[in-house]
């Protein structure tokens, strides 16, 4: 699928369109985690719903959007204002959205810029609270592993954790995929990722006054968010569905794709 672009201020966001122009269509937005881009919503893509348009940008750096260096104090906020205008040049009031892990960070920082876009919320294999200061060191050590050795010291560093256990052992074409996902990302990106996620705020708050339809999907095997943040979520979340993905780990969507497609054809399916 060709990427589409759009100008935002001095810089471009690419981003991957089921039915570009299509306004007729509900649309579904679905934000990729660390350190993938949109590519990694390809099964997802492949399988929309009837009468779905899915969007799947590419956050600032990643992909085919571009980057500057991250400023001193930038959080995952700046790549939410990037997808509030994406949305606003697409004529988009309102729509699903949703991510996976940073993804659902993202998701998190619409919800605190612009709580009316949101149709109803999607977060997968993320969590709401802020990094601890073990995870914001070693958010430091992986700056120095990328500005070191690049993508493929962060690919050699997280694959372990990325995917699950049943994944590693009985799946091995996955690997690869993402393998070559993150090394196609810039260094620059990949430490805007983490400077971003390192200051993100603490997205707890937001479970109260959150009261659109909700999705929570997690790999039951997720190492970097486990279920119980999943859980969580669900729990506080009046209404809100929990699907927990078997012998899956937290690249949910890529790990199970037919049963992640599934669990949101079923919500979408519902709204
Ligand atoms: C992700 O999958 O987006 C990241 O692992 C999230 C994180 O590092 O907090």
């Amino acid at each position: 699928m060709p990427r589409q672009f759009q100008h935002i201020g001095t810089r471009t966001l690419a981003y991957l369109d089921t039915a570009p122009g299509e306004s007729a269509r509900r649309t579904c937005v679905l934000l990729h985690a660390f350190p993938l881009s949109a590519a990694m919503w390809e099964p997802q893509l492949q399988s929309v719903p009837e009468g779905w348009r899915f969007i799947a940008p590419d956050l600032r750096g990643f992909g085919g959007s571009s980057e500057t260096d991250p400023a001193d104090g930038d959080s995952v906020d700046e790549f939410s204002s990037d997808i509030v205008s994406l949305l606003a040049e697409l004529g988009i009031n309102e729509t699903v959205i949703g991510g996976l892990s940073m993804g659902g960070y993202v998701t998190m920082g619409i919800l605190r810029r612009a709580p009316h876009l949101a149709s109803a919320l999607i977060f997968a294999d993320t969590r709401l609270g802020a990094d601890s200061p073990e995870g914001r060191a070693n958010r430091r050590s992986m700056i120095a592993l990328v500005d070191r050795e690049g993508p493929s010291g962060i690919a050699r560093e997280m694959m372990p954790k990325l995917l699950g256990k049943t994944t590693r052992e009985t799946n091995p074409q996955v690997e690869p995929v993402v393998r070559h996902l993150i090394n196609r990302q810039s260094p620059l990106a990949i430490r805007g990722g983490l400077v971003r996620m390192m200051n993100r705020p603490d997205s707890s708050p937001l479970l109260a006054t959150t009261t659109v339809p909700t999705l929570v999907i997690v790999g039951e095997e997720d190492e970097i968010t486990p279920p119980a943040e999943s859980q969580r979520i669900a729990d506080g979340i009046s209404g809100a569905t929990l699907v927990v993905i078997p012998k899956t780990g937290h690249l949910s969507s890529l790990e199970s794709p037919d049963a992640f497609s599934q669990a949101l054809a079923s919500f979408l399916g519902g709204l």
